[in-house]
């Protein structure tokens, strides 16, 4: 008898820490459950950084090229581009083509210059948009470039070299 009250003890005991137990684990399970639509969230926000992030990267130049400064674009021109471009009239072709009237220009057709099959496969004209991506990061732009130029990582640099490239031409498509 005395046993079997021992084990019957024993029996409910353990029924109470059982429940005890579930009762404190509930607890501490609940609220986890209550974070599941932040982690959720938390989730989804890596995917739409990574979609928004090429677009991001580069903003249209168009609507900065009217308030850019021509003479800093030229300084920044000789300093960085002359060393494989001329750009006057019928210059010479260096390590890169000519650049006189190359905005508008189809890509690829200066005269007399060997071009990499990968810049003439791009096709289409040098928009101000497209020399923007070529001179922030050449061979992101058109992978297998010849164009072995680390890029112009600053916005500004960019829209005062384009707003020089555009005085450089017998006729320069419009600012956007
Ligand atoms: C290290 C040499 C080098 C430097 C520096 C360089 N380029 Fe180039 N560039 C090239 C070569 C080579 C090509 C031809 C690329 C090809 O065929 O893939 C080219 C092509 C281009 C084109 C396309 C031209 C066309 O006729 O289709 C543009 C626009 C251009 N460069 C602008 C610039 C500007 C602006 C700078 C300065 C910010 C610059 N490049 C600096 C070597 C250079």
């Amino acid at each position: 008898m005395a046993n079997f009250n021992t084990v019957a003890g024993c029996v409910l005991a353990s029924a109470l820490f059982a429940m005890v137990v579930g009762k404190v684990s509930n607890a501490v399970v609940h609220p986890h459950m209550l974070e599941k639509p932040a982690i959720a969230v938390a989730d989804a926000a890596p995917t739409e950084t990574a979609a928004a992030a090429p677009a991001a990267e580069l903003a249209p130049i168009g609507p900065k090229l009217a308030g850019a400064n021509v003479e800093a674009g030229k300084a920044i021109y000789m300093k960085q581009c002359f060393v494989c471009h001329t750009i006057d009239k019928g210059g010479a072709n260096k390590v890169g083509p000519n650049q006189w009237n190359v905005v508008g220009r189809k890509k690829g057709s200066g005269e007399g210059f060997s071009y990499s099959s990968a810049l003439t496969a791009k096709g289409g004209e040098w928009s101000y948009e497209d020399i923007n991506h070529m001179i922030f990061k050449p061979q992101a732009f058109i992978k297998g470039t010849k164009m072995a130029f680390a890029g112009l990582p600053k916005e500004q640099d960019r829209a005062d070299v384009i707003a020089y490239l555009r005085t450089m031409n017998d006729s320069p498509p419009p600012l956007p």
